[in-house]
Formats: structure tokens, C-alpha cells, sequence
């Protein structure tokens, strides 16, 4: 490349331009080269503590606050079956799978005694900003769970030393701790909760052709999907009384008469009043198109069953919420709120390789 001087100054100026070009683009290939050739896999995620837009912000608690590197600490021991006793499977993921909105595909999971559990698993999605958790609402923060979960027989059951020993033995989980918590962090079952927390807290769903269609993308919903949205919405079918706000859900307790006999009682069982037998926690329907089975017991196999309980207003039962009524729907009416339902599906989130499994 050559320097002349004594160009007039336009000249001069689209030859700066020009320089700056060439040495921008050098800078863009050698970076994306080294990127390619060394650190494929290694590619930094976006920071997930970011609400998308139109949600409030992600709450995360002031003694658990995020950070990228608890996020990513998280993230690994989410798919890693260093904590299950005899490492058979892959410890939180084996029930709460990305590909099932962070949720089972059976009615019964199977922890370490793989005896099933005797509730559908609620998934995980979104699951920030619900001030209860589980279909009885008796959890307050995640951690909790989070932390049993290492040593009840029923899922992971270690040993919590074990755990600490196993960690700290481990060629790298060391290091990720003490990014993490500090320097003279110990990779503690307590660390391990907390992390675990601060992954799941950042699994936010909010970019389905609904929102697309909210956020002002009128082509984001089909013609049925638009009369879906209008029946959801409706006085006719009090669907949003429940599943309300942009969680869908009430975070109340309900009885919506899925079945004449109910085997378990549900709230019941935290509050001991006979006004809770039977009532369970409104479940968010985002990403429900592929969380199947439905309802507490998963014994509902497809949208079409459950909108068919709706339609013929529920099987009479002792405490059935009064807003569950007779729609006479016609078959069209049906399938344009199941159509709706699926209008509710966020495929990026579904298939994020940053909430997939570590490379
Ligand atoms: C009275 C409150 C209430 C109303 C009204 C209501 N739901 Fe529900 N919905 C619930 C509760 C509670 C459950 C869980 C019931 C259970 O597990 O026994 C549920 C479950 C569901 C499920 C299964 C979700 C899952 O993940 O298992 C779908 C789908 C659903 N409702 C859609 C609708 C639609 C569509 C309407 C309107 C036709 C509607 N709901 C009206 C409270 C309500």
C-alpha cells in the first residue's frame, strides 16, 4: 500500500476511510479465525440475567445474586452426574429437559431409587419469577429444592462430604468454584445449590409468535391463532381469569374437575383446609405444546384431552372451581385455541445452546 502526499483533502479522506476498512476487516478475520480454530465451543453466552422485552426484571435474590460465572458453574453441574451417588444419570436435566421446556415427557419421573415420583415434574421455565413453587405451592425459593435434591434417596442421593470430595478432586471444578464464589470458596453442596439457582433463574421464555404478535408483529399469529388468542381472552371461557399476566398463570391454587376422584388432595396437604382439597397450582402454559403430559398426575396426554375437560366443564367434584363451566365450543373454536396454545411456543429458547449441555 502506498502513501502519497499532496491528494486534495476529499481524496485524502475516502483513502483514511478506506485504510480503516481494510485494517477492520484484518482485525474481524483474525479474531474470527482464532475463535474458530481454538475456542469453537467456548463462545461466551449473552447475558441471560436480561429480561426479554416487556417482562419485569428477573429477580434474583440479594444472597444469590447472578453472576456469568455462577451462570456457567450452573449450567455444568445442571447436565453432570458427579452428583448423583452412583453417577447413572445426568443429575437435574435427566427430569427437566431443555427439549420438554425444562420439564419431563413422562407422568412419573424416575430419580436415584427410580421409584416414580407421584407428581408430573413442573418445569423449571420461567420459574424466577413464581414467589411458590410445585403444584401445592409448599416451595418459596429454588435453592431449596435445589439443595434437597442432592441427598433425597429419590433423585440424587449423595452424601453431601462425598459431594464436597468428589468436587474438589475434580480437574477443573475447583477453579469454576472459586471464579464463582470467590478464592476461598469450597465447592460446598450449598455452592452447588446456589449455582444450580442462579442457571435455572436465567431460563426465561418470552419470545414466542404471541409475544412477537404483542410486541407489534401482527403476521406472527395464523388467522385460527388470532381467534384462539380472542376465545383465551374471552368472558365465554375465563381461560385468562387463571392463566394470567405473561406467566399465564394466577400463581393461585385451583380445582379445574379433571377427574370425578382425586388421589391426592394437592394444597391440601400444606394448608390442612378442607377449601384446598383438591386444588393444585395454576401451571404457566408457555412452551405447553411440548410439555406433554399434562395436568398434576400427567394423566391427560394432549392438548385436545385437556380442552375437552374445559369443554364439557369438568367432572363433578368436591371443591371444582366455579368459573369451570360448559363451553359448547365447536370443533373449530377447539382447535383454534389449541392453536393458540402453540402460538405460546418459544423455539429459541427451546433450542438455546446456551442451555444445552456444556461442550
Ligand atoms: C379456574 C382456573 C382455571 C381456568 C378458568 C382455566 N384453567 Fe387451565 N389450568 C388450571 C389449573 C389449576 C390447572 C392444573 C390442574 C391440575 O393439574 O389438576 C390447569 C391446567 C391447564 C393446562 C395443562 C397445563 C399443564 O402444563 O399441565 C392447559 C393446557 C390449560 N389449563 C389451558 C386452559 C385453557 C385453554 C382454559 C380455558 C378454556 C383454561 N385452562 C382455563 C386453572 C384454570
Amino acid at each position: 500500500m502506498s502513501f502519497k502526499v499532496g491528494f486534495d483533502m476529499k481524496r485524502k479522506r475516502g483513502n483514511i476511510k478506506r485504510i480503516w476498512l481494510i485494517f477492520a476487516s484484518m482485525i474481524f478475520l483474525i479474531t474470527s479465525c482464532t475463535e474458530n480454530n481454538n475456542t469453537p465451543q467456548t463462545e461466551q453466552p449473552k447475558d441471560y440475567s436480561k429480561a426479554p422485552k416487556g417482562f419485569p426484571p428477573i429477580p434474583f435474590p440479594a444472597d444469590n445474586p447472578y453472576s456469568k460465572a455462577k451462570f456457567e458453574l450452573g449450567r455444568r453441574l445442571f447436565y453432570d452426574s458427579i452428583l448423583v451417588k452412583d453417577y447413572s444419570f445426568k443429575s437435574c436435566s435427566h427430569c427437566l429437559k431443555q427439549a420438554h421446556n425444562f420439564q419431563d415427557n413422562v407422568p412419573n419421573s424416575l430419580g436415584y431409587n427410580k421409584i416414580p415420583e407421584p407428581r408430573n415434574t413442573m418445569s423449571l421455565t420461567n420459574v424466577a419469577y413464581f414467589d411458590k413453587i410445585f403444584w401445592d405451592g409448599r416451595g418459596k425459593r429454588i435453592e431449596q429444592p435445589a439443595y434437597r435434591s442432592l441427598f433425597l434417596p429419590y433423585i440424587f442421593a449423595t452424601d453431601t462430604n462425598e459431594l464436597q470430595k468428589r468436587l474438589e478432586n475434580h480437574p477443573i471444578y475447583p477453579k469454576l468454584f472459586k471464579e464463582a464464589f470467590g478464592d476461598s470458596a469450597k465447592p460446598t453442596a450449598w455452592n452447588v445449590a446456589l449455582a444450580i439457582s442462579t442457571f435455572v433463574r436465567c431460563l426465561v421464555s418470552g419470545n414466542s409468535p404471541y409475544d412477537k404478535y404483542v410486541r407489534g408483529d401482527t403476521n406472527a399469529l395464523t388467522e385460527s391463532q388470532k381467534r384462539g388468542m380472542k376465545l383465551f381472552f374471552s368472558e365465554r371461557t375465563k381461560c385468562s381469569v387463571c392463566h394470567s399476566g405473561f406467566l399465564f398463570t394466577d400463581l393461585q391454587f385451583h380445582n379445574t374437575g379433571t377427574t370425578n376422584h382425586y388421589f391426592d388432595f394437592g394444597r391440601y396437604y400444606v394448608t390442612g383446609k378442607y377449601e384446598d382439597r383438591n386444588k393444585f397450582l395454576t401451571p404457566s402454559l408457555r412452551n405447553v405444546e411440548v410439555s406433554a403430559p399434562y395436568l398434576h398426575d400427567g394423566t391427560y396426554k394432549t392438548l385436545e384431552e385437556v380442552i375437552e375437560n374445559y369443554n364439557r366443564g369438568g367432572f363433578p367434584t368436591i371443591n371444582k372451581d366455579t368459573l369451570i363451566k360448559p363451553l359448547n365450543l365447536t370443533d373449530q373454536e377447539k382447535q383454534d385455541l389449541i392453536n393458540f396454545l402453540k402460538a405460546l411456543t418459544d423455539w429459541e429458547f427451546l433450542t438455546n445452546p446456551d442451555f444445552a449441555e456444556p461442550k
